[in-house]
């Protein structure tokens, strides 16, 4: 979401004249698009703008801005933390950067512009002609804002407020336009992308439905979404698998925990079952659907009986790859006020045991994968000693490949011979 953010911000600047620099040195305007998740995302941010101070001192016409979730947790907070900014904007003020920078020129500053916009529909004005960068091979959209869920570890709901959906129409328009930039795949984007449509649209259509829309847009080769929550998650996306050859096959499907306690204290308001069990029907109906999830361990309380069974789940599923995150304490959200019992040694611990059998699912799945050819769409040039592309298959796996120079480029799928893993990818050559 925040590369997104991101490459909004940038276009929106490019429009009034910025250029991107090589060089932090070079420029007139730094931006750090702020994450508060966990607690390293917030410390990484302040180390960045420790390396940045001198540049200020040395240029005071230097513009600093912090924008972000951390911007709308702190505010004001931050700039007296870090005297030397120029402004502090929140992830919902994404499209205000343009009047943040005039505000500086202007002399206004520093000053916090945060809040949540007031506007009962969610809509991206629409900024045609050039971009900044074609798009690449593969392009993000979003389609919904904000979380309702308040899981009770998490910031996000506080920092981004309330769902809010972006109309259809507008959606396919921002898609047609980037197909016709170039971009082949398309990664719907959102906190919470099943409860698309539940609000803030004059014309609601469920999440599915947008799917079968958006498939239909000619140009359009992949399609793929994320996040989603499994509570939100219906048969009727299930359906959508097997019905449109455009959506990919693989789904990330955060789970979080293993254990219905933990899962209630969580507030993911699911079982360990249910989820099994949505699981277990996306895999009938597509049989070759490669998972991944998100998973916390050392939530407060969080017993090692209680860990066994996040592993056990996790086998059980086989997922090909996880984002695995040890409990940090969000101020202002309800599990604050849990008491942090895990020791930190002991969150530690079952992080890594957590990665290893990760580590043997993903090494497991990909062995499958050797000898056998797979279509990847090129994202780019490899970057990988001996490659000569990269891109991804249909499952997600990243694929660098040799081969096909001169012959292809990014936006182009091609079939690979997987000879070899590597890590959490493939290798092959091009057919
Ligand atoms: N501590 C650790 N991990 C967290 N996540 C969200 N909040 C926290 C927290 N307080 C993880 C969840 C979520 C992912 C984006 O980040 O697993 O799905
Ligand atoms: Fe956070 Fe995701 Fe839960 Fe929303 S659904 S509160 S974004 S973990």
């Amino acid at each position: 979401m925040n590369v997104a953010d991101t490459d909004r911000m940038e276009l929106i600047l490019f429009h009034s004249g910025y250029q991107r620099t090589q060089e932090k040195e070079d420029a007139d305007l730094i931006l750090v698009n702020t994450c508060s998740i966990r607690e390293k995302a917030e410390q990484k941010t302040f180390s960045l703008f420790g390396g940045l101070k001198p540049l200020k001192a040395a240029n005071p016409d230097l513009i600093l801005g912090l924008t972000g979730c951390m911007g709308q947790q702190d505010g004001e907070k931050l700039l007296k933390r870090m005297p030397y900014l120029d402004f502090v904007l929140g992830p919902d003020q994404v499209e205000g950067i343009g009047k943040a920078v005039n505000r500086v020129h202007e002399s206004e500053k520093p000053f916090v512009w945060t809040g949540f916009d007031s506007e009962k529909v969610y809509t991206i004005p629409e900024i045609s002609g050039d971009l900044p960068q074609k798009p690449g091979a593969s392009a993000f959209v979003n389609i919904i804002k904000g979380c309702d869920k308040f899981c009770t570890f998490c910031i996000v709901p506080f920092t981004r407020g309330r769902e809010k959906s972006r109309e259809p129409e507008e959606l396919y328009q921002e898609i047609r336009h980037l197909i016709k930039q170039g971009a082949k795949e398309i990664i719907l984007l959102g906190q919470n992308v099943n409860s698309y449509g539940k609000r803030g649209l004059n014309n609601p259509i469920p999440f599915h439905k947008l799917l079968y829309g958006i498939a239909e847009i000619p140009g359009l080769e992949r399609l793929r979404f994320t996040t989603s929550h499994p509570n939100d998650f219906t048969r009727e996306t299930i359906r959508a698998y097997r019905d449109l050859d455009v959506l990919m096959n693989h789904l990330h499907l955060p789970i979080q925990s293993g254990n219905n306690e933990i899962l209630k204290s969580m507030r993911r308001d699911h079982t360990v079952e249910e989820y099994l069990e949505l699981i277990d029907e996306l895999k009938s109906e597509v049989p070759d659907v490669s998972l991944t999830t998100d998973i916390i361990v050392g939530f407060p309380g969080e017993t090692d009986a209680q860990f066994q069974d996040t592993l056990k789940v996790m086998e059980r599923v086989g997922y090909s790859s996880s984002f695995m995150f040890s409990y940090s304490p969000r101020p202002g959200t309800p599990a604050n006020e849990f008491e942090d019992s895990v020791p930190e040694d002991v969150k530690k611990q079952r992080l890594q045991e957590l990665i290893q059998l990760q580590n043997r699912l993903t090494e497991e799945q990909s062995n499958l994968y050797k000898g056998k050819t797979i279509e990847m769409l090129i994202e780019g040039n490899s970057g990988k000693p001996g490659y000569s592309f990269k891109g991804r298959n249909p499952q997600y796996w990243r694929v660098n490949a040799t081969g096909g120079e001169g012959l292809y480029k990014p936006g182009d799928r091609v079939q690979v011979c997987i000879e070899q893993t590597s890590g959490h990818g493939l290798c092959g050559a091009i057919q």
